[in-house]
């Protein structure tokens, strides 16, 4: 696959099916990820693929109470909106099309047939992320969804307990990524203009040119 249609097309995919992961494509996935850049070429990074439908669901059931956890709390406002705001709100609309997304995953992440789980060390997720980002442009190009989760981290602890991690462990959890075939159709994601998130020369100065749509639209 180009690699302009993978990243244009590499988003969130939260509804997977429960269909397998191929087994050809598991060291191909794990091959792109450690080629990312890392601090220092250090590679701290650790993933953990857990495809057990006991400890997928346990998985799952710690990942709701996150999210539950959050939403009384630092996602308040967001839910504020999604039951109270205008429905005609384009805005109020993104949000409630993310919170049914976030909460489908919720309710349904034991789906996947596949859970990874990135480990490196405290605050070395500049290290991890760009790793686990080439994992996810990998799947695309193999027709795999996968979706960068953190929530997981309200209950760390718990999860690394659950993946028996020892205690005094310098490692710690950054993330998990669920993995699997989408049920729905690849997409670009939705993004402010490029010309809004970038200034020219100094703080502030608009550059001079614009995006208004996306350069790259798929033909699916
Ligand atoms: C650091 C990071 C943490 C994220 N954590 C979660 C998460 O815990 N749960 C979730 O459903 N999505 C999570 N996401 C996915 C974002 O919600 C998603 O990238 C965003 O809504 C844009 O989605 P789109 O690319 O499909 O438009 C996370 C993404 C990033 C980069």
């Amino acid at each position: 696959m180009d690699v302009i249609e993978a990243i244009y097309t590499t988003r969130a995919m939260r509804r997977l099916s429960p269909d397998p992961i191929p087994d050809e494509v598991l060291p191909k996935l794990f091959d792109a990820a450690i080629r990312g850049p890392n601090s220092g070429n250090a590679q701290l990074f650790r993933f953990i693929t857990v495809t057990d439908p006991e400890m997928k669901q346990t998985v799952q059931g710690i990942y709701r109470e996150c999210l539950d956890e959050l939403n009384a709390t630092r996602y308040a406002g967001a839910q504020e909106k999604v039951t109270s705001g205008d429905p005609d709100d384009p805005d109020v609309q993104q949000t409630i099309k993310i919170d049914k997304s976030a909460q489908w995953l919720a309710d349904n992440l034991h789906v996947a047939p596949m859970l990874i789980f990135v480990f490196g060390k405290e605050g070395g997720e500049t290290t991890t992320f760009p790793c686990l980002w080439n994992l996810c442009l990998a799947a695309r190009s193999f027709g795999l969804g996968t979706a960068i989760t953190t929530l997981l981290k309200v209950q760390r602890q718990r999860v690394e307990d659950l993946m028996g991690m020892p205690r005094d462990s310098v490692w710690t959890m950054h993330g998990m990524v669920p993995i699997g075939f989408p049920t729905g159709r690849w997409g670009v994601p939705r993004r402010q203009p490029a010309e809004e998130a970038v200034f020219s020369e100094t703080w502030g100065q608009a550059v001079d040119w614009s995006v208004p749509e996306p350069l790259w639209t798929p033909d699916y």
